[in-house]
């Protein structure tokens, strides 16, 4: 059976600031208290998994162990099959700068276009998809772990300035306008993270 959520607060096993407000606006209305990773001055463990899951369960581990509280976490990037799945859960790591920083995604979206282009493809309208994990675990190791997916194509140039990301490259099946073009509630319906989580507050919020 699955652990029911049953405590008044939980840590956000995150050091990005946008992921945390993202997660607390879930948790907040249901009456729990959030604090981030960053916040208990945990250190980021190290992103060593070889899934979107595994990942998201070593932060919600880490977060978990170290403060005592549930801790929930996600990872999650853009999956492109033909190219084996990259950027995948190196979605981040493909917008580093050649020193390690910042998030420089008009490299990336470059890497992917030639990336795509030299396997002899067309990267106009090449199949994606976002994915999501996210992983909840309690201070007593049992841990539960969800995805959601959002499936569509790239388009280039990159569309649009309302997202973040890879959003102004992506436009979601049955959709016209790229994520980076999309009210952000409209793209919050259909999102990756928005299924993800569907699924764990109906399996532990209710
Ligand atoms: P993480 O912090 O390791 O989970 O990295 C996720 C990376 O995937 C982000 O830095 C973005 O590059 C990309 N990504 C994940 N979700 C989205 C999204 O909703 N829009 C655009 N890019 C995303």
């Amino acid at each position: 059976m699955t652990r029911k959520f049953i405590e008044n607060s939980a840590v956000i096993a995150s050091h990005n600031l946008g992921k945390v407000r993202e997660i607390s606006k879930l948790l907040v209305p249901l009456g729990i208290t959030t604090i981030s990773a960053r916040e208990l001055g945990l250190a980021e463990p190290d992103e060593n998994g070889q899934t979107f899951i595994e990942n998201a369960e070593i932060k919600a581990l880490a977060a978990a162990k170290g403060s005592g509280l549930p801790a929930l976490a996600d990872d999650s990037g853009l999956v492109i099959p033909i190219l084996g799945g990259d950027p995948g859960i190196y979605s981040a790591r493909w917008a580093l700068d050649p020193n390690g920083k910042g998030g420089s995604f008009t490299s990336a979206v470059k890497k992917i276009k030639h990336s795509i282009e030299k396997m002899g493809a067309t990267s106009e309208g090449q199949k994606a998809s976002f994915a999501c994990a996210l992983s909840l675990c309690w201070p007593d190791e049992v841990i539960i772990s969800f995805e959601g997916f959002v499936h569509g194509s790239l388009t280039f140039p990159p569309r649009g300035n309302k997202g973040f990301g890879y959003d102004p490259i992506f436009i979601p099946e049955n959709h016209q306008l790229t994520f980076g073009e999309m009210d952000p509630i409209e793209k919050h319906q259909i999102s990756h993270r928005a299924q993800a989580f569907k699924k764990l507050i109906g399996l532990c919020f209710n």
